[in-house]
């Protein structure tokens, strides 16, 4: 498709701009001389008609959870209501400075607040922050929490490990090696879980925690949960949970009683804002009594029925963003919360548990399903063995053929080929068997036709990329010299 300054005519436009209230002049005195544009801006010079019909094209190359299923697996888009970015939309939020005194910023401080004291009770644990922009930034806090507790403790010195299953999300231990723990590798058992004998051959006084992806990146949950926090809690070291998960099992069980010093949630994922293209997302960390100390500063607190800002927190970590976090992501997940209500909540994690465990069985004769047992809301089945010479990334490919965006692929790392499908909880089963109908039809030509899958997608506005080339040697603009 033609870029954008490929269309139009010298001197056409698509709007026009109202006349100056001041001479030119007058108005240019105003920038100062070195500040002041030498030359015109090179924008696009189309028509009104050109100008939509060039971005509509464009958005129709685009595929969305506004267009079809998208069932990622771990870093799942799903629908969320529209609705909610109609309410952080409003005026009152997004006209608000962050500089503005405590007094004048008294709703916005309550909606901090209350989406506080609601994410405590979800998770089952005394303390939170709202601060980290991510589910990676979360984890990074935790992991500095974890450390400057142990500092404060005077354990740090010999507390250096971060125990890590091998069934976690990639970017904790990247977390935890960022903030200078040493990662140890904790394998997973035949059962897709933490091997209880591994773990207790690797405690002693030099583990700082564990971190624990909950569910796993195979989509089961620990069903030993308790004795592996037991475990660790008993070697003295803490235990982290990435919750990004948290649509497996949200408004039925909470990590506090798992014995989880540290939850994070993704606001992003599991409570309204679209997950992936770079955010603005939210991290927020739950935990457990002993860490408050060392949250971030600052603290809302409630006074009678006004809510005040607390800097005074000697311990604390300090700041890891600024301001409040992305204060528009928490209004969204306020605004989820209160539309769900408890009930609400607990039938999003029954319908996204029931749609993967579907899936599952329909998928599981034809598929390879290395860990086959019952699923929370996710599962990962192999591409290997499917058909001589076919490999996971033909299957992805010509599933987009079919109108389906692929689920994730070659991750989590324990499974050979891997397909990683998570279909969340808003899908309808016409859709489900749909994509079931697909993934049969592509087994089948798999056999009977593999060029098919081979030369696949056929149907896109691009055919097979060369991935690494994209990834290197990334084109993102068009150089102006190539266009004037
Ligand atoms: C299980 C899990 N942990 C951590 C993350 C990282 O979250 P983020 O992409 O917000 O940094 C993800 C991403 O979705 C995830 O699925």
């Amino acid at each position: 498709m033609p870029t954008i300054y490929a269309r139009g005519q010298k001197g056409r436009k698509a709007l026009a701009l109202p006349e100056l209230s001041r001479p030119e002049e007058e108005l240019l005195r105003k920038i100062p001389e070195g500040m002041r544009r030498r030359e015109p801006p090179r924008l696009p010079e189309v028509s009104q008609p050109e100008l939509i019909r060039h971005y509509t094209a464009l958005s129709r190359l685009n595929y969305g959870v506004d267009t079809g299923f998208y069932p990622l697996g771990s870093c799942t888009m799903k629908y969320n209501p529209k609705l909610h970015e109609d309410l952080a939309r409003l005026p009152g939020f997004t006209g608000l400075h962050p500089l503005l005194p405590e007094d004048e910023v008294q709703g916005a401080l309550a909606v901090l607040w209350e989406l506080s004291e609601y994410l405590k009770g979800i998770a089952g644990m005394p303390g939170i922050t709202l601060e980290p922009a991510a589910g990676a930034h979360g984890e990074l806090t935790g992991m500095f929490l974890i450390k400057r507790y142990f500092e404060d403790h005077g354990e740090l010195e010999r507390r250096r490990k971060i125990l890590l299953p091998d069934s976690a999300h990639g970017t904790n231990p990247a977390s935890a090696a960022m903030a200078g723990f040493q990662v140890v590798s904790i394998p997973s058992d035949r059962r897709g879980m933490v091997d209880l004998e591994a773990l207790k051959r690797n405690l002693d006084e030099t583990v700082a925690g564990i971190m624990l992806t909950v569910p796993n990146t195979l989509g089961i949950f620990e069903e030993d949960i308790l004795t592996v926090t037991e475990l660790v809690h008993s070697a003295g070291g803490l235990c982290y949970f990435d919750g990004a998960n948290l649509n497996a099992f949200l408004g039925r069980a909470r990590p506090g009683d798992m014995g989880a010093d540290i939850f994070h949630f993704n606001l992003h994922k599991t409570f309204s804002t679209p997950h992936g293209g770079g955010g603005p997302g939210a991290g927020p960390l739950a935990v457990s009594e002993p860490l408050i100390p060392y949250l971030p500063v600052p603290e809302i607190v409630k006074e009678g029925e006004k809510f005040r800002l607390n800097f005074d927190k000697p311990k604390s970590i300090g700041r890891v963003h600024p301001y409040f976090g992305n204060f528009l992501v928490m209004v969204k997940a306020l605004a989820y919360i209160l539309t769900l209500g408890d009930a609400g909540m607990a039938e999003v994690s029954a319908a996204a548990v029931l749609a993967a465990n579907y899936l599952r069985v329909r998928l599981k004769g034809t598929y390879k399903l290395p860990y086959d047992r019952l699923c929370k809301h996710e599962f990962v089945l192999s591409g290997e063995g499917l058909a001589e010479g076919i490999r996971t990334l033909d299957i992805a490919k010509r599933l987009i053929d079919y109108g389906f965006h692929p689920p994730t692929i070659y991750f989590p790392l324990i499974v050979r080929e891997a397909l990683m499908i998570e279909p969340t909880e808003t899908e309808p089963k016409e859709v489900l068997d749909a994509f079931v109908e697909a993934m049969l039809k592509i087994a089948e030509e798999a056999r009977t036709n593999p060029a098919l899958l081979k030369e696949a997608p056929h149907h896109a506005p691009v055919r097979r990329l060369d991935e690494a080339r994209a990834v290197r040697e990334p084109v993102l603009r068009e150089p102006f010299s190539q266009v004037f």
